[in-house]
C-alpha cells in the first residue's frame, strides 16, 4: 500500500483539500494518521468494524487492547454511552478538548473491536486544531491508538509514523510536532470515586481542583516500590532499538553507573536533563530540558528514544525524574520502556 503523506494548507479548515481526502479515505474503512495535541494517531471510524480492524493490523496491536474513541463535539459522545455521570461532565467542561480520556458505560454503538469487548469506552475531544478539522470532515467518531507499531515508542512528529508504519496505512496528515508529547491522562468514571488507570498529559494534581477524589490504579502504585526488574521483564512497551536502563539515585550515582558500563566496554548513549548533562564528560548525551520543566522533558522524551540507533549505542541510560505534576506520566513511561530500572537504594 501506498501511504500519501499531506501537509494541510490550512490545518483547522475541515474544507482543506488534504483533509477531506484523508476524510474520504477514512470514509471508505482507510486507516489514517494524524496528529492530536498528546501524540499521533491511528484513526479509523470508530463505528465500523472492518475500519478498526485495520487498526490492529497496521499497528500489529494485540485485539484484546481497548482504543480510544476521538470525537469533536458531545453529541458524538451521548451516541456512545449509555449515560453521562455528574464527574465527567464536570471533567468535560474543565478539560476538553484536551488531553483526558473518560471511561464510561457503552451502549454498544461503537464497533465491538475499539471496546475489545468491554462493557465501557474510553473517549476524549483532541486539542489540536488538525484533529477537530479531520473529525468534523469525517462527521464520524473515530478510534485512535498511537500510530506507532505496538511495542515501540508514540509517535510525537510525522517522520516517527513514517518510520513505523510506511506502507502499511492509507495516509498520514503531517502537523508538525506534537505539544504535550506524551499520551492522555485515562479515567475511569464508571465508579463513585475516578480512578486514574494511566497517567498522562491531565495531572492528579490538576483533576483534583475539580474532583473531590480521585484513585490511583494499585497496578500503577504497585510498579512503584518494584525495585531492580530483571531483563526483559514484561516490558514491551515504548521500547527504543536499544534496551533502556533507568537509574534512580544521586547524580554520582548516575556518574558511576556510566562509569562502570563504559569500562566493561559497552556503548552508552545517555538521555538526561541539563543539569545532569552539564557533569558529565561522555558523548552521545541527548538532552531532555530542564529538571525543574518537566511538561519540556514529556515533549522530547519519545523523540530521545527513538533517537538512538542499535547500531551506534549498546545501552541507553537515562535518570529518573521527580514524579509531581506531568513527571508521574514520564516516570511511568519510563518505567515500562526500561528493561532495567537501577536504585541507588
Ligand atoms: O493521547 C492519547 O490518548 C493518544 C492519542 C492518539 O489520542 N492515544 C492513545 O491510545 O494513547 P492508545 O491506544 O495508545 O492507548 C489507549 C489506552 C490503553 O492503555 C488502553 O488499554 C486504554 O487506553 N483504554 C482504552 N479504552 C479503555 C477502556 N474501555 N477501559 C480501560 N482502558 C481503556
Ligand atoms: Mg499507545
Amino acid at each position: 500500500m501506498q501511504t500519501k503523506m499531506w501537509i494541510p494548507e490550512n490545518p483547522s479548515d475541515p474544507k482543506d483539500a488534504s483533509i477531506q481526502e484523508a476524510a474520504r479515505l477514512l470514509n471508505h474503512q482507510e486507516v489514517v494518521a494524524f496528529p492530536t495535541e498528546t501524540v499521533y494517531g491511528l484513526g479509523a471510524d470508530a463505528t465500523n468494524e472492518k475500519a478498526v480492524s485495520g487498526i490492529f493490523e497496521a499497528k500489529g496491536r494485540p485485539s484484546d487492547n481497548p482504543l480510544i474513541v476521538h470525537v469533536s463535539n458531545r453529541e458524538q459522545v451521548d451516541l456512545m454511552v449509555n449515560h453521562i455521570p455528574d464527574v465527567a461532565y464536570s471533567l468535560m467542561e474543565a478539560f476538553w478538548p484536551g488531553p483526558l480520556t473518560l471511561i464510561m458505560e457503552s451502549n454498544g454503538a461503537a464497533a465491538s473491536n475499539v471496546t475489545a469487548g468491554l462493557s465501557t469506552i474510553g473517549i476524549r475531544m483532541p486539542n489540536h486544531p488538525l484533529a477537530l478539522a479531520l473529525l468534523e470532515a469525517t462527521g464520524k467518531p473515530l478510534a485512535a491508538p498511537s500510530a506507532n507499531r505496538s511495542g515501540r515508542p508514540s509517535p510525537t512528529k510525522a517522520d516517527h509514523v513514517k518510520q513505523d508504519l510506511d506502507g502499511r496505512v492509507a495516509g498520514i496528515l503531517d502537523g508538525g510536532t506534537t505539544g504535550v508529547g506524551l499520551e492522555s491522562t485515562v479515567l475511569d468514571c464508571t465508579s463513585d470515586v475516578p480512578v486514574i488507570l494511566r497517567p498522562g498529559g491531565i495531572t492528579k494534581e490538576q483533576l483534583e481542583e475539580v474532583l473531590p477524589h480521585v484513585a490511583i490504579d494499585p497496578a500503577l502504585a504497585g510498579s512503584e516500590s518494584d525495585k531492580p526488574k530483571s531483563p526483559g521483564m514484561k516490558y514491551t512497551h515504548y521500547a527504543p532499538e536499544s534496551p533502556l536502563w533507568l537509574v534512580e539515585g544521586e547524580d554520582d550515582f548516575f556518574i558511576e553507573q556510566l562509569e562502570q558500563l563504559k569500562r566493561d566496554g559497552q556503548r552508552v548513549g545517555v538521555i538526561a536533563s541539563h543539569e545532569l548533562a552539564g557533569k558529565l564528560d561522555h558523548a552521545p548525551v541527548i538532552r531532555c530540558g530542564s529538571r525543574d520543566q518537566l511538561s519540556e522533558v514529556a515533549v522530547k522524551l519519545y523523540d530521545a528514544l527513538r533517537e538512538f540507533k542499535r547500531s551506534e549505542v549498546d545501552i541507553i541510560l537515562t535518570e529518573a525524574f521527580s514524579e509531581k505534576g506531568v513527571g508521574a506520566a514520564v516516570m511511568n513511561r519510563l518505567r515500562k520502556a526500561a528493561v532495567q530500572v537501577v536504585s541507588e537504594d
